[in-house]
C-alpha cells in the first residue's frame, strides 16, 4: 500500500492488523506504518529469542505450498482457507490448480482489508470464492449459502488454518472451534493446521507478544505447546511426520525426533480424517 497511497475505506491505517503485520513479514507492500511498527517490535523480540520472525513466516507459507500440493496430487479438490490473508505469491488457489486442475477454493478472513484485496484480485477467477467470516463461527462459514453453491461438502475437502488459531486466545475456545470443524469434516476431509509456538519464551516475552497483538483487532495471542497444538487432531490420521517445526514439515517426513523444536517459532501439522 505504502503511505502515499490509497487508504480503502473503512479502513483504520494507524490501528494494525494482523494480515498487514503478516504481509510485512513476509516483504510484501500492503502495510502501513503502524504495522510495520508492531510487526518490527515482534520481529525484535523473536530476536530476543533466537528466532527470525521473517524467516518463519517464510516458512509457514511455504508449508501452507506443500501441504496443498500434497493434497491436490492426493485428489482433493475442495479447499476452505481460513484466515487466508493477503493475497501473496503462490496463494492456496493457484497451488491447488497446479498440482490438481478443477480445485475449488474459498478463502474466509475476518479483516476487510483482505476482502478488498482477494475480491480485486479474483474477480475473474470463477472457481475462488472469498468470503469475509470468523473463525469463533464455522458453522456460520460452512452453512453460509455461499459456501454450499461454490463447494460440495458432502464430500471430502480441506480445511485450512494457517498461522491463524493462535489469534484465539481462549484455550476452550479454540478446542471447541477445531473440533466442531473436524466434525464437519467427511471420510477423506483433511484439517492443515499451523500454530504459534513460543518453546523458550519467558512469560515476560509472551506478555511483550500479547501487547503487541492487543492493538490488533485479533486483541491477543495464545501461547500453546506441543502437546494442545498436537491436540487439535485427535481423532484424525496425521500425514507425514506428526506435528512438527513448520520448516520441518514433508509429506513424506519421519517423527525421528531430530527436529528443533525451541526454535521453530511455529509447529505445523496435516490429519486426515479416516475412511
Ligand atoms: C498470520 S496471517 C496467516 C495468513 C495465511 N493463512 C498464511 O498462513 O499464510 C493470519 C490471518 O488470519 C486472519 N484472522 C485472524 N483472526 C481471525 C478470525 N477470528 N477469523 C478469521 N480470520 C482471522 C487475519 O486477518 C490474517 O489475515
Amino acid at each position: 500500500m505504502g503511505e502515499a497511497e490509497h487508504v480503502p475505506a473503512g479502513i483504520n491505517p494507524n490501528v494494525p492488523s494482523v494480515a498487514r503485520m503478516y504481509d510485512y513479514y513476509l516483504g510484501g507492500r500492503d502495510n502501513f506504518a503502524a504495522d510495520r511498527e508492531a510487526a518490527e517490535k515482534m520481529i525484535e523480540l523473536g530476536r530476543r529469542l533466537g528466532n527470525d520472525a521473517r524467516a518463519i513466516a517464510l516458512a509457514n507459507r511455504a508449508f501452507l505450498g506443500r501441504a496443498v500440493r500434497m493434497l491436490a496430487e492426493a485428489g482433493v479438490r475442495q479447499f476452505v482457507d481460513i484466515g487466508a490473508g493477503l493475497p501473496t505469491q503462490d496463494n492456496v488457489h493457484q497451488v491447488a490448480r497446479r498440482h490438481g486442475p478443477g480445485s475449488r477454493v474459498v478463502y474466509v478472513d475476518n479483516d476487510p482489508i483482505v476482502l478488498t484485496h482477494a475480491r480485486a484480485l479474483l474477480a475473474r477467477e470463477p472457481d475462488v470464492l472469498a468470503l469475509e467470516g470468523d473463525l469463533k463461527d464455522p458453522d456460520a462459514i460452512l452453512d453460509d449459502p455461499r459456501v454450499a453453491g461454490h463447494l460440495d461438502l458432502s464430500r471430502p475437502y480441506a480445511v485450512l488454518l494457517v498461522a491463524v488459531l493462535h489469534f484465539v486466545p481462549d484455550d476452550a475456545e479454540a478446542g471447541r472451534i477445531v473440533a466442531r470443524l473436524r466434525e464437519r469434516l467427511v471420510p477423506g476431509g483433511h484439517l492443515v493446521l499451523s500454530h504459534l509456538y513460543a518453546g523458550n519464551a519467558t512469560e515476560d516475552d509472551v506478555r511483550a507478544g500479547r501487547q503487541v497483538y492487543a492493538n490488533t483487532p485479533s486483541g491477543g495471542l495464545a501461547r500453546r505447546d506441543h502437546e494442545q497444538i498436537a491436540a487439535f487432531f485427535d481423532g484424525l490420521e496425521l500425514v507425514g511426520p506428526g506435528v512438527v517445526p513448520v520448516a520441518d514439515w514433508t509429506p513424506d517426513g519421519k517423527p525421528d525426533g531430530s527436529y528443533d523444536y525451541v526454535k521453530s517459532g511455529i509447529l505445523a501439522g496435516v490429519g486426515r480424517v479416516p475412511e
